[in-house]
């Protein structure tokens, strides 16, 4: 008998036929409550749950007798459960490397567009506000030869670093658990304490993954130390930031500018004062979303499951304890 799986997230026609030929698969909408009651049967014959932004709760754990696998379409898991699924022996499969180009890329776009204030200016130009040359009240700040601090130095923190010493001749700092001599000798990066880093940096670019230690480890405090021209780019999580902090931050003029993909509360609510600050780009969470990543990341995790659930090592696996 074919195992049964549930699939809640964006795949190809190909993957889902890959997917079907193997399994018996079951597509719920994004607008279905994974755990709804007329979910319920559903969950508690499937093996197997595959999408994104996936709402795995302890009750909807227990609903899911037969679970032995989760891949999501995701690098993060902040949103899942880990110990409640290892204590179970179910498997958590995620996408990393499939997406560190491109969310760097993302991050870098960040940067360049709050420096040279590409959509502020992008968009004066749209409101016909373009009547004689420019002067120095819209002159943006150089980023080629600045001070690049990287808060997280993994895969995509290293790529946004990449990016910065070797394409824009930037002074790369980073502060991260452990040191990183291959990047220091690569990028000629410098390791720092994070108040240090906060302090020299002209761009702080926030690439830590959300965990109880990182909630909130940017605040007051943190944006306080940073310089008044500092701008601050965040690819990580909105719940790494103290939101309402780095709002009084930007409006009081502590710091400069902020570019940002992620946020607290997503989707950003346009009531948001986030929305109206000339200085601020604010991204709908597209660190990875280009036809070629979303393909590839969603191909990982058709991968990992087709692995995980005919007994072999799925390529990504979280919680290696449930691997036997
Ligand atoms: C990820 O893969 O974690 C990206 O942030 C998209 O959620």
């Amino acid at each position: 008998m074919k195992k049964r799986l549930v699939v809640q997230g964006r795949l190809s026609d190909a993957q889902l036929a890959e997917l079907r030929d193997l399994f018996e698969v079951a597509v719920l909408p994004k607008t279905t409550a994974l755990d709804a009651p007329e979910n319920r049967a559903l969950l508690a014959e499937a093996h197997g749950i595959i999408g994104s932004g996936l709402a795995i709760t302890p009750q909807l754990l227990d609903a899911a007798r037969n679970l032995n696998v989760i891949a999501t379409i995701s690098v993060g898991y902040d949103n899942i459960p880990v110990d409640e699924l290892t204590k179970r022996g179910i498997m958590l499969c995620n996408t990393p490397d499939v997406l560190t180009e491109t969310t760097a890329d993302t991050g870098f776009a960040l940067i360049m567009t709050t420096a040279r204030r590409v959509v502020e200016l992008a968009e004066w130009v749209k409101a016909d506000k373009w009547q004689a040359s420019i002067g120095p009240a819209l002159f943006g700040s150089d980023v080629h030869g600045k001070t690049l601090g990287m808060v997280g130095f993994g895969r995509i923190g290293q790529a946004v670093a990449r990016r910065g010493a070797l394409g824009f001749g930037m002074q790369v700092l980073y502060s991260n658990a452990s040191p990183k001599p291959a990047l220091e000798k690569e990028l000629g990066a410098q390791r720092r304490e994070l108040n240090e880093l906060l302090a020299e940096a002209d761009f702080v670019c926030v690439t830590v993954p959300l965990t109880a230690e990182t909630e909130h480890l940017i605040s007051a405090q943190e944006l306080a130390l940073m310089k008044p021209s500092g701008i601050f780019i965040n690819i990580a999580r909105g719940k790494v930031v103290d939101e309402s902090a780095l709002i009084h931050a930007l409006e009081t003029s502590v710091i400069q500018a902020a570019g940002l993909d992620v946020f607290e509360q997503e989707p950003l609510r346009a009531a948001s004062p986030l929305t109206k600050m000339p200085n601020v780009v604010a991204l709908p969470h597209i660190g990875s979303a280009t036809h070629e990543t979303r393909d590839a990341m969603a191909q990982r995790a058709v991968d990992n499951m087709r692995l995980a659930l005919q007994g072999e090592r799925p390529i990504s696996l979280v919680n290696e304890e449930t691997y036997q």
